[in-house]
């Protein structure tokens, strides 16, 4: 024993080295890599899982990261504190590149008044549409904010972030979404709810996992704050995949929130057991309407259109259908997908808003439905884009996640967010203070409603719906081939009906009056 406190510092260190050494060529038989270059093998492996982050911070240039590049996380976190979100010396954008989009502003801005309501409120943007108008529901809604928290279920997000959403919306005069994942006590700080569900029902579902329409009644009856449904077709990142909710996750809070059992393997299928047919959904959509009074729409990624052709077919011959659509980008975030189905199934935004717009164009059907995007809209200028399309909405997901804190890591699915937005460990949820978050979210929500109106001004118009599609040119390639969008996507947009800010403001349907 007397002789190890002999051993000098330095022969310890050697000592360790070789019994790796030892491991590497004679122990292992997992990696090559390490067999055949004792203990240096090592570093390849560290340098590979630090890379990222050594790249993020110290590598990649303001524009080149995806999902959202620096100027993009920036421009959301300084607008979320309040802080200066100002560039100077001009864009650091590349203005030529393929896709930049350009405003065309006016060459006198728009105009207001001493009286108008966006100089009594600059952040004062409802959307122009009023959903379930022309179905004539029971609870017509006319979303107080034109911009909104997308669907993330609790479950993917944790209690912490889901209550800063929350609360944040509030203060913010939006919507919030719950996702797929039911309605959980941090969706009841009194924002307005949208109410969302997909396949796996939870929330609504009975014992055997079917839909049940009473279990949607009463959570309707009991929550004044649901102001409209949400049927979840797709969404971006995984259209047509099922999921499972592996066992080990539900939690009793989950479980009973879910209305599934506890610590058992929950699998939601690719389709609907409510409905088999497009018109068998359209029927589905009615009777929901009519049982809850609200108005009903779905959400879906666009690929294929036949279906959506008949849908729109059978909304000219009866009269019915959706109150709103929610069209996902294929650039859209989720908690977890494989990577085959998020990069390649489904169209970008930009494309499959254009071909879904075009088939309710064609039958005139424009003026009824509210068309909310999403996919990575979260930005004024985006937004003026999708308004100028036919957008009536925009709602965010991943931007009001970096709102309250998320810092792109990328690693939703492992429940190690470091953040403690995207997790369920109680001990990285507790550096999340939804006192101060709430702010944030509400913060960028004001900053994006104010920064989207002074666009719109410029422009020439008092409301981003007044946006036509040769308001906004995109570059397709070079200088003289940037084309308006009417160009590119070859459609005009159906005008809104808009009678000003303040018949919006007077609007008894106007949300966020709990
Ligand atoms: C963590 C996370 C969870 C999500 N959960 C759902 C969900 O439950 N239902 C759904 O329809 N979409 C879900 N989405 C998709 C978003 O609602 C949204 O459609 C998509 O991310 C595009 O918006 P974004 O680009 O602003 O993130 C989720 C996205 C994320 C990042």
């Amino acid at each position: 024993m007397e002789f190890l406190l002999h051993i000098p510092w330095w022969l310890w260190i050697l000592i360790v080295l070789v019994l790796i050494a030892i491991r590497d060529v004679f122990l292992q038989r997992k990696h090559t890599i390490t067999h055949n270059y004792p203990i240096i093998g090592h570093l390849r492996y560290l340098l590979e899982k630090i890379g990222p982050e050594l790249r993020q911070y110290l590598v990649a240039n303001n524009r080149e990261e995806l999902p959202f590049n620096r100027i993009e996380r920036s421009w959301i976190y300084a607008s979320a504190k309040k802080e200066n979100n100002y560039e100077g010396f001009g864009t650091e954008r590349d203005i030529y590149a393929h896709h930049h989009i350009f405003v065309n502003n006016a060459m006198i801005p728009f105009s207001i008044d001493a009286n108008h309501p966006n100089s009594i409120d600059k952040t004062f943007l409802p959307c122009a549409k009023i959903m379930g108008e022309f179905n004539k529901r029971k609870k017509p809604y006319r979303p107080a904010s034109v911009i909104n928290v997308s669907a993330m279920s609790f479950g993917s997000l944790s209690a912490k972030a889901i209550e800063s959403l929350n609360k944040g919306v509030k203060m913010a005069g939006a919507y919030h979404n719950t996702g797929e994942g039911g309605l959980s006590p941090y969706h009841t700080y009194g924002a307005d709810i949208m109410f969302q569900f997909g396949t796996g029902y939870f929330g609504v579902r009975s014992k055997d996992g079917s839909f049940s329409m009473k279990k949607l009644k009463e959570l309707v009856d009991d929550h004044s704050f649901i102001r409209a449904i949400e049927l979840k077709l797709s969404q971006g990142a995984k259209p047509g995949k099922g999921g499972v909710l592996p066992g080990a996750k539900i939690s009793k809070q989950i479980a009973k929130i879910r209305g599934v059992e506890l610590g058992k393997d929950v699998i939601s299928p690719p389709n609907h057991s409510a409905f088999t047919n497009v018109e068998g959904m359209v029927n589905f959509i009615e009777a929901i309407a009519e049982e809850t009074g609200l108005p009903v729409g779905i959400k879906a990624a666009i690929g294929n259109l036949e279906q959506w052709e008949t849908l729109a077919e059978i909304m000219l011959e009866t009269g019915k259908g959706p109150d709103f659509i929610t069209i996902d980008g294929g650039e859209g975030g989720t908690g977890a997908a494989p990577p085959s189905f998020a990069d390649h199934v489904s169209l970008p935004w930009v494309y499959g808003f254009s071909d879904l717009y075009k088939v309710f164009l064609n039958k005139a059907l424009t003026e009824r439905i509210v068309f909310i995007g999403s996919g990575k809209l979260g930005f004024p200028a985006k937004a003026a884009m999708a308004f100028a399309m036919g957008a009536d909405c925009i709602n965010v997901a991943r931007e009001a996640m970096m709102s309250i804190g998320c810092i792109q890591a990328q690693i939703c699915h492992t429940n190690r967010c470091p953040t403690g937005v995207a997790t369920q460990s109680k001990w990285l949820q507790n550096g999340i203070d939804p006192k101060l978050k709430s702010f944030r979210l509400a913060q960028y929500f004001k900053t994006f409603k104010k920064e989207l109106v002074e666009i719109t001004h410029a422009a020439g118009y008092e409301h981003p719906c007044q946006f036509k599609m040769s308001d906004i040119e995109m570059n397709v390639d070079d200088h003289n081939l940037a084309k308006a969008l009417n160009k590119t996507y070859a459609y005009e947009k159906t005008p809104v009906p808009f009678f000003g800010m303040q018949n919006l403001k007077d609007c008894v349907y106007l949300g966020g009056k709990n």
